[in-house]
């Protein structure tokens, strides 16, 4: 059988994760959550008690780090020197970190073995912000998943009150503002979309709307592509 490769971008919050496990149940991908990886590298810096956005901070650590993706009936789990982090990333000061050291090139580097392995092993979906541009440019399709910005804290500051979090949604909505501007306004791999992605807007979707608007998406390409 053919391999099938799914890239995912777009912003924060604008439900790439919640996307592409579906996906991955519906066609039986393996799901590769990039942002773990930044995450992990941020909870790592965080730890160190390094600046986040000194560069040369971060370069310094970074042959301390060791990261593995590994992956179980629960998913993917992220194994940082050793320790499952997968939960622990999942605050929003992490996503706080994750953004800064996801801005810095060496740190980008760093990850994209790890990240390139897992596009070359194939049927994989990967969400992230530079997966059709950099990661695996020659993906089958290529969707850029957006919602407002409003549409997107709401979902957050669902999920992170969900898993037990005290964060207001003024507070998750600001955090959301605040990260856009970093991720799209950086110059190394800003989250911009690939020439050839297929924008999917989902502020008035449901999950289940958005699962069927990319498997029509899907269906569409594959079909062109044999
Ligand atoms: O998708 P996420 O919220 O878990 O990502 C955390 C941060 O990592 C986000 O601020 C942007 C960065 N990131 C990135 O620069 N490139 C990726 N492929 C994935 C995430």
């Amino acid at each position: 059988m053919e391999k099938i490769r799914i890239a995912i971008d777009g912003p924060s919050g604008s439900g790439k994760s919640t996307l592409a496990k579906n996906l991955a149940r519906e066609l039986s991908l393996v799901y590769v959550d990039t942002g773990a990886l930044y995450r992990s590298v941020g909870l790592f810096v965080m730890r160190a008690g390094a600046d986040p956005k000194s560069a040369a901070q971060v370069t310094a650590l970074l042959d301390q780090i060791d990261l593995k993706l590994v992956y179980t009936d629960e998913g993917q789990r992220v194994i940082l020197c050793g320790e499952d982090v997968s939960d622990l990333i999942r605050t929003n000061e992490i996503s706080m970190y994750a953004s800064s050291v996801s801005a810095i090139p060496a740190v980008r580097k760093f990850l994209l073995a790890i990240q390139k392995k897992m596009a070359a092993d194939g049927n994989v979906v990967m969400d992230g912000r530079d997966i059709g541009t950099v990661i695996m440019p020659d993906a089958d399709v290529k969707l850029f998943l957006e919602s407002n910005s409003k549409a997107r804290a709401r979902r957050r500051y669902e999920e992170l009150v969900a898993k037990g979090h005290t964060y207001t949604e003024e507070e998750v909505y600001a955090d959301i503002v605040k990260r856009d501007e970093n991720d799209s306004n950086r110059e190394v791999a800003p989250a911009i979309p690939a020439e050839d992605a297929i924008f999917l807007d989902n502020s008035e979707l449901t999950r289940e709307e958005t699962v069927e608007a990319a498997m029509n998406i899907i269906a569409e390409k594959l079909k062109r592509k044999r």
